[in-house]
């Protein structure tokens, strides 16, 4: 977020350079269930990010002295591969993906029903394939489909995403040259059912006014972000036709 104001990226027609309104989403696929290892798993492509999430757990917490007698761990490890960005990235934890893990398990946290689960860890892992910017957003709604994967109980889906404000004007869910050259951004994630805020960080400045402004942009974004979260777990747990009973078995197999 380098805040440079002179460079253009909205045009005369009110269009952003992808082609986007001021308010609108980019492309979202997903995918619950991907990874027959995991507990839970998916698969997200928001616009150019592509990221895996996998839950692990619960599990006993290792080290012991890590585990606490009332409730589980979360533990989240976000990570972006060397190929994920145009400049390749040094392999391992750097002070970037230690903050992002800090902040998404943290997130968890607050949803997760840790008092089910004494002593126990719950591990979380987010793998930022592709990058283009959001990568924060991306990686929390795909880790909280893979935890309802995971059957991991939970007071509600996490939903995740930006606003932002580029050429001085408020815009939902920026893409790489948007954050690159715009003047913030406003990464926000939402407990869809309470409404509850369990992620708020912020880059750049924004006005009061201007932070209303994002801040239910975001949210209106995030609601959108849960429908295809649910829309993903629903295609996963479908009930699939079942095969014709076979003759003489009374249905029952
Ligand atoms: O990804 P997110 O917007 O949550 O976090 P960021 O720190 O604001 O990074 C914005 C974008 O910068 C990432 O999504 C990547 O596309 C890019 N980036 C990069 O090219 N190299 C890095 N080491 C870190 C981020």
């Amino acid at each position: 977020m380098s805040g440079v104001g002179n460079v253009k990226l909205i045009g005369d027609d009110g269009k952003r350079i992808d082609g986007r309104a001021l308010n609108e989403l980019r492309p979202i696929k997903m995918e619950a269930g991907v990874l027959k290892r995991a507990e839970g798993s998916c698969y997200l492509e928001w616009g150019g990010n592509k990221v895996i999430a996998a839950v692990y757990g619960p599990r006993e917490a290792q080290p012991r002295h890590s585990q606490k007698v009332d409730r589980a761990i979360v533990q989240c490890r976000y990570n972006m591969a060397p190929f994920s960005v145009d400049e390749r990235k040094r392999p391992g934890p750097d002070r970037r993906s230690i903050e992002l893990s800090k902040v998404i398990g943290h997130a968890f946290e607050n949803v997760i029903l840790l008092d089910k689960y004494p002593k126990s860890s719950i591990d979380i892992f987010i793998e930022v394939l592709q990058a283009d910017a959001g990568t924060r957003c991306a990686g929390l709604t795909a880790a909280s489909v893979a935890l309802a994967d995971a059957g991991i109980p939970m007071r509600s889906l996490v939903a995740a995403c930006a606003a932002g404000r580029i050429n001085g004007k408020v815009c939902l869910d920026l893409c790489k040259e948007e954050d690159n050259y715009g003047d913030a951004d406003l990464p926000i994630g939402v407990a869809a059912r309470t409404g509850e805020i369990v992620l708020m960080q912020m880059d750049g400045d924004l006005s009061g006014e201007e932070f209303d402004e994002a801040f239910k942009l975001a949210i209106e974004g995030c609601a959108k972000v849960n429908e295809i979260q649910r829309q993903a777990l629903m295609n996963r747990y479908r009930s699939e036709p079942q095969p014709m009973a076979a003759e003489g078995n009374g249905g029952v197999c």
